[in-house]
């Protein structure tokens, strides 16, 4: 059990960057992982429909907005949606933008449409005006989460930040990660959440804030 739990370390420490070919994999790795997150949780149907409409909207969403920008790092059980400096701001474009449509629909269901505008809005309005990485998503599967994988992944694109002299910014969609990214140099800024809704808490780390263990990229 040690030595698997060695050798899936060692893999979120180098991982590789996801094409689009693993967008199926990713998306029920980071629906597995969502299925419970307090915001998800906020945004999404009620009904037994969740776990399915969560899967197909991160589907569309890793293959329209995040993969394309090639910061989606991925190993055994684990992966980290990224996306590069100046890339946040770029929508897609309109068609693109239409495409995530009818899965963003599905996901919320009618009573909730208004929700998900609402945190989009939220996030927006706070996100730094400086170039920085920003940690869209981060996910490991539910059977291995706090055996060192997500630490590590997040090690591997924040020693590359370090080296670029570039900060790191994220939303802190759950009180349980906290301990997690400020051990990774994050520091809590304010919440951001959207009227009615959970805690989402921006988080900020200085660039070169310290390095983080030996986790790199393979790729
Ligand atoms: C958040 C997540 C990626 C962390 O990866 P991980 O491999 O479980 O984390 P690590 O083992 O490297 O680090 C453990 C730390 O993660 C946090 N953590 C969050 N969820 C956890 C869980 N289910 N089990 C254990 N630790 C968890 C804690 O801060 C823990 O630190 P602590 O020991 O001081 O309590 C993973 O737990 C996950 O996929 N959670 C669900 C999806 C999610 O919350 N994504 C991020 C949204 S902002």
């Amino acid at each position: 059990m040690n030595a698997d739990r060695d050798a899936l370390r060692a893999g979120a420490a180098s991982p590789r960057r996801a094409n689009d070919a693993d967008a199926g994999v990713l998306s029920r790795l980071f629906a597995a992982s969502f299925l419970s997150d307090p915001v998800f949780d906020w945004i999404a149907r009620r009904d037994p429909g969740r776990a399915q409409a969560l899967e197909r909207f991160f589907f569309w969403l890793l293959r329209i907005r995040v993969i394309p920008f090639g910061e989606v790092w991925m190993s055994e059980g684990a992966a980290a949606a990224w996306l590069p400096p100046g890339a946040f701001a770029n929508s897609g474009g309109f068609f693109k933008q239409i495409k995530l449509l009818a899965p963003y629909m599905r996901l919320c269901g009618l009573s909730r449409l208004a929700r998900g505008p609402a945190l989009a809005t939220a996030m927006e309005k706070n996100h730094p005006a400086e170039p920085y990485f920003y940690l869209a998503y981060i996910a490991v599967a539910p059977r291995l989460q706090g055996l060192g994988l997500g630490g590590k992944l997040l090690g591997a694109t924040l020693n590359r930040a370090d080296a670029a002299a570039m900060p790191a910014y994220l939303e802190n969609s759950n009180p349980w990660n906290t301990g997690l990214y400020e051990r990774c140099g994050f520091i809590a800024r304010r919440n951001i959440a959207p009227p009615g809704g959970p805690p989402l808490i921006a988080m900020w780390r200085p660039a070169a804030a310290r390095s983080y263990g030996s986790s790199s990229l393979s790729q």
